[in-house]
């Protein structure tokens, strides 16, 4: 099923052209591998309110399916990505963060450090992943084969969901 997408990199260096993003490649990468269109791609600072004024903008105007933002989630006093989601988010939907959680624990102890949250808001799926390019990867593999049934269900479209359990 077709899909729209959103990527947000939320990076001071990359936002002043410090620093080349290569996480918003990596996930353009990845996700083409799905029936998605990238309809949206910036870079912000770690601004919380540029963050989520941004998220509002591609769903309430765009209506993006689907907005994946990379970077901003750890512990530095200038990572606030998961508070700017949590701030315009209808519902949480930890599982996607659960699950990147636990599957990248497997690779690095370091896992525990990144505070992403998902969620939607009206109909679209907002899922905070980690900055690196090897966590976005990471992180892709684990959470990237629920994304189409999600946007089905938020667009009220899925049939039966025991057709799409399996892998
Ligand atoms: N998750 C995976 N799968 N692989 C990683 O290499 N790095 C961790 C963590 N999550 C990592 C990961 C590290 S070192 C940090 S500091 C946090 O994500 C937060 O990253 P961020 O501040 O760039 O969002």
């Amino acid at each position: 099923m077709a899909f729209t997408l959103g990527i947000l990199t939320v990076s001071d260096k990359g936002s002043r052209g410090e620093r080349i993003d290569e996480s918003g490649k990596v996930i353009k990468q990845i996700l083409a591998a799905l029936d998605v269109r990238v309809l949206k791609y910036e870079v912000v600072p770690d601004e919380k309110e540029i963050i989520s004024a941004k998220l509002v903008e591609w769903v309430d105007r765009d209506k993006i399916d689907l907005i994946v933002t990379t970077g901003g989630t750890g512990l530095t006093p200038r990572d606030v990505t998961p508070e700017a989601t949590l701030a315009i988010i209808d519902k949480e939907v930890p599982g996607f963060a659960e699950a990147m959680r636990a599957e990248s624990l497997k690779k690095t102890p370091m896992a525990v450090l990144s505070r992403a949250v998902s969620g939607i808001r009206k109909r679209s799926l907002i899922i905070n992943l980690p900055g690196s390019p090897k966590a976005v990867r990471e992180c892709l593999e684990v959470i990237s084969p629920a994304f189409s049934h999600a946007v089905e269900t938020l667009r009220g479209q899925s049939g039966d969901c025991a057709d799409k359990s399996h892998k």
